[in-house]
């Protein structure tokens, strides 16, 4: 994969080049470096008006071959996957290439012999042992659309996004462990299967061996493996037939099914994954996310294992058996690349440094951030303490719907700089827009959007082509709108300033919940906000701002009044809050964004009204919020 990398300034700008000159010709000789049945007959068919776009048409090739059968021949017994479980004492697992590739056609035989074919859509619903690597990978085997459903969301949840795609077939496990607790993985499936008529097998992987029920559909994994064999062709797909389907939410209630393509997909996480984090042969690598996030997808499985790469899968959560886990597991596999978020390294800011310092972390060599803005504090920690200032630090934002990453350094290639996710990668035209859509030059704050396709743009939204282009594609028409804004430096740096569509109007004025936020984030006893609004009779909206102190606060009105006068200074007085509330927590999804949906009901007192909290991450928040307010 060494034609994929720029590991020098001058190889960077170079590629910058070319690829703002002639995108086609640049990523064409990027895909050269897979292994295609096919070749394509054309680069790139696009029109952000429709909204349509296709890459690398024509082409033919499996991922799998490309993650798995090629480096057959050149590392067969590289390890592919190194499995952290749970709990510390049960032994690591570590899984070759060669024995990934065998279990992975095994798996796809017992989805063949279950009566899955190419174009179905499987629902995952597992744990993060190698088992749910080998479902996503054997599905991808077979052509077999997946659908991976994070193992915490609620029976509702997993009913909703099974109906969604229509899936037919349900691969699950008894139990999950997770930290010190167990998720009754089986009992929350048959639940939701109540509720779903087009799932035919349920395929059940023993992992905690906990009693279970067992239905009509059911069938065990270990017992359906014992009959297959483990070669297994793999499906030859078009370059634009639908790899997987992975739900994200909405500004509705209902999530968005986005939906990628196996040519474009392979092509760009491969690319960004080598590029980002300058992945050596040999490196051990160690992304934390949780296969059912576009993280997981993207650079735990599918970017990695393109390049040849050992990653990290790890079971448990980094508070178990103590906030020291995740630098014991750094310490134990050699990581050298670490990807995690902001989120985690705040909670584990918290707890004394002794924790990080008892362990040997001097194999590592990059960090990365990924999921909101890092913040100058927790940028500062994990570079102080992890990095011990001598690893860069990749800050990258993505989406899901963008399938990897647009903005990130190239670890030790580019320069980094504290809370910015630094310059677009190369073949990624970013641009700043103000209201009425007008691009802005030089140093400006706006609106970020996205002026050209890259390969792995989600191609639509499962279903609902209209919502996909209403939400991406009509508010500044001609580019690709992520709903992020952004501030830029004179060097042409982006600093993600947070999710732009959280708008209220306050007395008229259009007031962006972001800034407000980030201003009431510079008083030294606050560590994190969120801001909405509320009807109010005169203003028509007021604002209603949670924030949640560092310390114990003695005086609440000394802090309201200061934060008040905080926001007045940095943005104007009509950005006052009417409200602070003092809070322990907010309520987060489990990929931790606040979810302001629920924040926005609290604050008009609709408690009736909340919808569904059991996918939160910490539920317990909500009902501290109704007592204290
Ligand atoms: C939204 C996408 C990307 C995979 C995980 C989340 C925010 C993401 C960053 C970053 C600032 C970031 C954006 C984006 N975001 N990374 N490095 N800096 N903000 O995927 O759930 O689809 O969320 O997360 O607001 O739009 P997602």
């Amino acid at each position: 994969m060494k034609d994929l990398a720029y590991s020098t300034i001058d190889s960077y700008h170079q590629a910058k080049q070319l690829a703002r000159k002639n995108p086609e010709p640049f990523w064409a000789e990027i895909a050269k470096n897979f292994q295609w049945h096919k070749p394509w007959d054309k680069v790139l068919e696009y029109d952000f008006h429709a909204p349509e776009v296709k890459w690398f048409l024509g082409g033919k090739l499996n991922i799998t071959e490309n993650c798995l059968d090629r480096h057959l021949k050149t590392q067969p017994d590289q390890t592919a996957i190194i499995f952290e479980p749970n709990d510390p004492s049960e032994a690591a697992e570590h899984i070759t290439y060669k024995e990934l590739h065998s279990r992975v056609c095994r798996a796809a035989n017992m989805l063949k012999a279950n009566g899955a074919k190419k174009g179905d859509r499987i629902c995952i619903y597992m744990p993060m042992t190698p088992e749910l690597a080998i479902a996503v990978l054997a599905c991808a085997r077979i052509g077999a659309i997946h659908s991976v459903v994070f193992a915490g969301f609620s029976a509702t949840a997993l009913a909703a996004r099974i109906n969604d795609a229509a899936c037919t077939m349900l691969l699950t496990a008894d139990g999950s462990y997770r930290g010190p607790k167990i998720t009754p993985l089986k009992a929350i499936a048959d639940e939701a299967l109540t509720q779903c008529p087009t799932i035919k097998n349920c395929i059940v992987f023993k992992r905690t061996g906990q009693e279970v029920e067992w239905n009509s559909i059911d069938l065990w994994w270990h017992e359906e493996l014992e009959k297959v064999s483990d070669s297994c062709p793999a499906e030859i797909m078009d370059s634009e037939d639908p790899l997987f389907i992975l739900y994200t939410s909405g500004s509705t209630g209902k999530p968005k099914g986005m939906v990628h393509s196996c040519g474009g997909y392979m092509v760009y996480t491969a690319y960004s994954f080598q590029n980002v984090f300058q992945y050596q042969k040999g490196d051990v690598y160690w992304c934390t996310a949780d296969i059912g996030w576009i993280t997981g997808h993207s650079y735990i499985v599918y970017g990695p294992l393109a390049v040849g790469a050992t990653t990290v899968m790890f079971e448990g959560v980094p508070s178990y058996p103590d906030y020291g886990r995740f630098w014991e597991v750094c310490a134990k596999h050699k990581v050298n690349q670490f990807y995690t978020a902001p989120t985690a390294i705040r909670a584990l800011e918290k707890h004394p440094t002794s924790l990080v310092e008892k362990h040997d972390l001097s194999s590592l060599k990059v960090l990365g951030s990924v999921g909101e803005p890092i913040n100058a504090e927790a940028w500062h920690w994990y570079d102080k303490h992890v990095g011990k200032h001598n690893c860069p630090i990749a800050d990258t934002w993505w989406q899901t719907e963008t399938g990897g990453i647009l903005i990130s350094s190239l670890a030790g290639v580019t320069p980094q700089k504290p809370t910015y996710a630094t310059l677009p990668m190369p073949g990624i035209q970013a641009v700043l827009l103000d209201n009425d859509g007008n691009e802005l030059e030089g140093e400006a704050e706006g609106i970020l959007a996205i002026k050209h396709p890259w390969p792995s743009i989600a191609r639509t939204i499962w279903g609902d082509h209209e919502r996909y282009k209403k939400v991406y594609f009509s508010a500044y028409p001609g580019y690709y709108f992520p709903g992020d804004g952004a501030l830029r430096d004179a060097d042409g740096n982006y600093r993600i300033t947070g999710r732009v569509d959280d708008v209220v109007i306050v007395s008229g004025h259009n007031l962006g919940t972001a800034p407000i936020e980030n201003a009431l984030n510079e008083h030294t006893n606050v560590v994190e906000s969120a801001v909405v609004g509320f009807p109010h009779d005169i203003k028509g909206n007021a604002l209603h701002a949670f924030v949640i102190p560092n310390k114990s606060v003695d005086d609440a009105e000394k802090l309201t009044n200061e934060l008040r006068d905080l926001v007045a200074k940095t943005i104007g007085p009509i950005a006052k809050p009417d409200r602070i509330q003092v809070v322990s927590g907010l309520p987060k999804t489990r990929s931790g964004k606040i979810m302001r949906r629920i924040l926005r009901k609290l604050a008009a007192g609709e408690y009736d009204n909340l919808g569904d909290i059991s996918t939160l991450l910490n539920p317990e928040v909500v009902e501290e919020i109704k007592q204290n307010s």
